[in-house]
């Protein structure tokens, strides 16, 4: 990190989750395609990723692609899908560069085989990184999730290897696809919604919540800087009260 952006460097979100929303809307402003706005989205996909590295952000999880997302438009998925690929093949050499780590959330298997083999190989290759994880949401679903959690969890105590009173918050977690990942400390929306749409509905419990009218083509290095900064004015209180927080640290 060359310079701290006026950001206090001891009080960056450890692990940051991003609904990248809004580049349909962005294309129509401009009178174009929907998939010209992806096209555009994939852009600020690689300058957040360098921009949240600066920042020293340990894991960084982008929602590119939802379980609902597969009931767009032929055309669009297949789109987003080849923008996909294409961004996988091009970025690698820059992750290997920048010492980042992918990671990938969702239904893997649902995805054309021509994308898993180009992710299979970055996740590979990426592997022994030890800097910022970048983890992709791809065809991911928050219930489907944790239905795969819980179903996992059942068979344990069907075939007798876990006592259903046993089951504790830490090892629904550590059925999830997110297993070994902390918790997002803040989750930033793009495009204005106020909404989750089916995002990581487990593991944001606690995350601070920022919503900004941006749309996701337009959002930039300055845009994740006001939204850190907007972090760093939070009191995170996990159930205590102001005075307690203060007090304990
Ligand atoms: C987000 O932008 C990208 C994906 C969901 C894949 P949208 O495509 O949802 O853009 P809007 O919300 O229609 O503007
Ligand atoms: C959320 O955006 C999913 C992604 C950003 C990948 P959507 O555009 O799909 O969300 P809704 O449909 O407006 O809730
Ligand atoms: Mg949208």
């Amino acid at each position: 990190m060359t310079d701290n952006f006026g950001l206090d460097p001891d009080n960056i979100p450890r692990h940051i989750a991003i609904i990248m929303d809004g580049n349909g809307r962005w294309a129509k402003l401009r009178g174009k395609l929907r998939v010209v706005g992806h096209k555009a989205g994939a852009d600020t996909v690689k300058k957040i990723i360098r921009a949240a590295d600066d920042l020293g952000v340990e894991i960084l999880t982008l929602y590119a692609f939802s379980t609902e997302n597969w009931k767009r438009s032929r055309i669009e998925v297949r789109a987003l899908m080849a923008l996909l690929r294409s961004f996988l093949r091009r970025e690698l050499h820059e992750l290997m560069d920048k010492n980042v780590k992918l990671y990938c959330i969702g239904q893997k298997e649902k995805l054309p085989p021509e994308v898993r083999e180009v992710l299979d190989h970055s996740i590979d290759a990426t592997s022994r990184n030890t800097g910022m994880i970048l983890n992709l949401a791809l065809s991911y679903g928050g219930r489907s999730e944790i239905i795969m959690a819980v179903k996992s969890l059942a068979k344990k105590c069907a075939d007798g290897k876990l006592a259903y009173e046993e089951i504790t918050e830490e090892m629904l977690s550590s059925h999830l696809y997110t297993a070994g990942l902390c918790d997002p400390d803040m989750l930033i929306r793009t495009g204005g919604e106020y909404r989750l749409s089916n995002f990581l509905l487990w593991q944001v419990s606690y995350a601070e919540l920022y919503i900004t009218d941006i749309l996701w083509p337009d959002f930039d290095r300055d845009a994740l800087i006001e939204a850190v900064l907007n972090f760093q004015n939070r009191q995170r209180r996990f159930g205590r009260t102001g005075d307690q927080v203060v007090r304990t640290g």
